[in-house]
């Protein structure tokens, strides 16, 4: 499963990115609203640190403001995915850029239905959102497997972009279930290595080095 980062804070993709954490990235308004920065700008940034594919979003509704949107996105690098919504003039912008060749990330899918429509509609990425459907006590990861299993029926090759998740368990169940790529925040990947025992154990074995005078270098 690819990982990909769903922030636009440069800092911590750089660091994801220098651990190898990092396979492309994921923004939408809001994080670009949190950075506070110009979107063209820091996008730019993105492509020029990270190798992957890097989703910038559309704020445009309609099909012309997409289009329009969509290709002074992709003029910035060829990594971009053309993000558009999960809406009917968002799935024909998906269709026209898709022809073109240019990625498409076709975000706020909550429905099979709508997964199917963006394979249709020549999608490279669907991004599922998990968190929301868990907030409305939902299970987001249903969702996934149902898509998992429809796009394996007919061999679509859209890419499963599991999105909005939350924690650490959202990673390896989406994994389990064999999505493509997950996006996560930075904190989020970042807590996947956390373990209560891997704590309790280093505690010991530092005790131990220190009682035993253990010096390497
Ligand atoms: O980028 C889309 C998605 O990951 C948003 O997540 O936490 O705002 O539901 P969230």
């Amino acid at each position: 499963m690819k990982f990909f980062v769903d922030t636009a804070d440069i800092d911590a993709i750089r660091e994801l990115n220098d651990m190898g954490f990092v396979d492309g990235v994921t923004t939408n308004p809001s994080l670009i609203k949190k950075s506070g920065r110009d979107i063209l700008e820091v996008i730019k940034e993105i492509c020029d640190l990270v190798d992957g594919p890097v989703s910038g979003e559309v704020v445009a509704t309609d099909y012309e403001g997409m289009i329009a949107e969509g290709n002074k996105l992709a003029e910035i690098s060829d990594q971009i995915a053309i993000k558009v919504p999960l809406t009917i003039d968002g799935l024909k912008a998906c269709k026209t850029f898709s022809e073109e060749g240019k990625m498409v990330n076709v975000t706020l899918c909550f429905s099979a239905n709508q997964a199917l429509l963006a394979a249709k509609a020549g999608a490279t990425f669907i991004s599922p959102f998990i968190g929301r459907l868990d907030d409305l006590n939902l299970d987001g990861m249903d969702l996934i497997e149902d898509i998992r299993t429809i796009y394996d029926n007919y061999g679509f090759d859209t890419q499963i972009l599991a999105a909005s998740i939350r924690s650490a368990n959202h990673m390896s169940d989406a994994a389990k279930i064999g999505a493509d790529v997950a996006t996560a925040p930075p904190a989020v990947i970042k807590a996947m290595a956390n373990h209560v025992l891997t704590d309790k154990g280093l505690a010991q074995f530092v005790q131990d080095a220190k009682d035993a005078d253990i010096k390497i270098v």
